[in-house]
C-alpha cells in the first residue's frame, strides 16, 4: 500500500481513490427549487446519523449547479436506489437539464419529490447546513420514510458492485474451461425462450475464456435479435452439459423484442420442458417457475459435494469459491 501526504500534488486524486474503497449504496437526493421545479443529484455520501431525533446527512459539492437551491430548500428527500436503477443513478449524475422528465416520481407526504421503485426513501426537513471544505453537509430531520426488502444498488471504486461480484466469480470459473452467459428474461410474468435445431433454450452468448467477453457476447446476441433487456442479478451457475465450460444465467427484465419463429414468450407454468435438451436448464426453469409464483428468487450454485445449493439472495450469498470446485449438479 503506497502512503501519501497532503503535500503530494497527486494527493487529491489518490485520496478520492482511497475514499472509493469504501463500498456504499447509491442515493438520489431530491428537492424543489425556488420556482417549484423538482431538482436532484446522485449521491453516495449518504449516512444515517441519529435515531432520536431521526437525522441523516448527505454531502453536496460546492461546485454543484444545485448548491444554492439545496442550501435554500426547506425540505429534501433521500431516495436509496434499487439494483436495477443504474440508469437513474447515471441520469442524476449527468448534465441532463431536466432529470425528472424520464424518471417516474411522485410527491411525498410533505410534497417533496420522491422517486418510484426505490429500496427506501426519507423525506426530511432541512435541519442544518454545515460548511465542510469543498462540500456542504446537508443534515435532514426525517419526517416520513418507507422501505422494502428489494436489493439495493451498490457502488465501489467507481463501479456498481453487483457486476463486480459476478466478475470476480467469473474470473475464478474461467480457469475451468470457459464461460457461457445466458439469461432468463421476464416480460409481464412470461419468460423468453429461443428456438434452436435441438428444441428450445434460453438466450445465450458464445462460450468465451472470461466473463467479461462472455457477457459482451450475450449482449451482442441479444442486440442482433432486437432484444432490448436489462440484465440483473446472477441466477444460476453450473457446469455445461458437455462439462467443458461454466454456464452463468442471469435474471433480467425484457423491454421489447421482435416476435417471430425463433423467440417466444412462455408462461412459466407452461414451458416446453420436454423440448429443452439440457437437464440443468430444465431444472433452472422449473425452479424459476416455482419461484416466480412467490416472486422470491434465489441463486443456485452447483457444488462438488452435494446436489447444489439455492441461496436466498438477500440472505447470506453463496461463497464465490464454490465456482472453482463446482461440478455438474443435480438441481
Ligand atoms: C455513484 C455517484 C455518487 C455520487 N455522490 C455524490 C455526492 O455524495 N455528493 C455530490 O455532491 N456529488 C456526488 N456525485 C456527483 C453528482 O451526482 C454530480 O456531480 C452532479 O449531479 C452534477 O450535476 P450538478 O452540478 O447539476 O449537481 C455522485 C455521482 C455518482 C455517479
Amino acid at each position: 500500500m503506497a502512503e501519501d501526504s497532503a503535500e503530494n500534488h497527486d494527493a487529491p486524486r489518490r485520496l478520492r481513490q482511497a475514499f472509493g474503497s469504501f463500498a456504499t449504496g447509491v442515493t438520489v437526493v431530491t428537492a424543489h427549487d425556488a420556482d417549484g421545479a423538482p431538482i436532484g443529484f446522485t449521491a453516495n455520501s449518504f449516512t444515517s446519523v441519529s435515531l432520536d431525533p431521526p437525522l441523516l446527512l448527505v454531502c453536496l459539492a460546492k461546485s454543484s449547479g444545485n448548491l444554492t437551491s439545496f442550501s435554500q430548500a426547506q425540505r429534501f428527500a433521500v431516495n436509496i436506489l434499487k439494483d436495477t436503477q443504474r440508469d437513474v443513478s447515471a441520469r442524476f449524475a449527468s448534465r441532463v437539464e431536466d432529470r425528472f422528465s424520464n424518471t417516474d416520481w411522485h410527491s411525498g407526504p410533505e410534497g417533496t419529490p420522491v422517486l418510484d421503485g426505490t429500496v427506501a426513501w426519507f423525506e426530511c426537513v432541512t435541519d442544518n447546513l454545515v460548511d465542510a471544505g469543498d462540500h456542504v453537509i446537508l443534515i435532514g430531520r426525517i419526517t416520513n420514510f418507507d422501505h422494502s426488502d428489494a436489493r439495493p444498488l451498490a457502488y465501489l471504486r467507481g463501479h456498481y458492485l453487483d457486476l463486480g461480484i459476478a466478475e470476480t466469480a467469473a474470473e475464478q470459473v474461467s480457469h475451468h474451461g470457459g464461460v457461457r452467459v445466458g439469461c432468463v428474461l421476464d416480460c409481464l410474468g412470461k419468460v423468453l425462450l429461443q428456438r434452436t435445431t435441438e428444441g428450445w433454450t434460453l438466450p445465450f452468448g458464445k462460450t468465451c475464456a472470461g466473463f467479461r467477453e462472455a457477457r459482451a457476447e450475450l449482449e451482442k446476441t441479444l442486440a442482433a435479435q432486437n432484444v432490448n433487456a436489462e440484465i440483473g442479478a446472477l441466477y444460476s451457475v453450473f457446469e455445461a452439459p458437455n462439462g467443458n465450460a461454466t454456464w452463468m444465467i442471469f435474471q433480467g427484465d425484457l423491454h421489447s423484442f421482435s416476435q417471430g419463429e425463433e423467440l417466444q414468450l412462455f408462461d412459466p407454468d407452461a414451458l416446453p420442458l420436454a423440448e429443452i435438451d439440457a437437464r440443468q436448464l430444465r431444472a433452472a426453469l422449473r425452479r424459476y417457475a416455482s419461484e416466480a409464483r412467490q416472486s422470491r428468487f434465489g441463486l443456485y450454485v452447483d457444488d462438488a459435494h452435494s446436489s447444489g445449493n439455492v441461496t436466498q439472495v438477500e440472505a447470506r450469498p453463496t461463497p464465490w469459491t464454490r465456482f472453482i470446485t463446482g461440478q455438474e449438479g443435480q438441481q
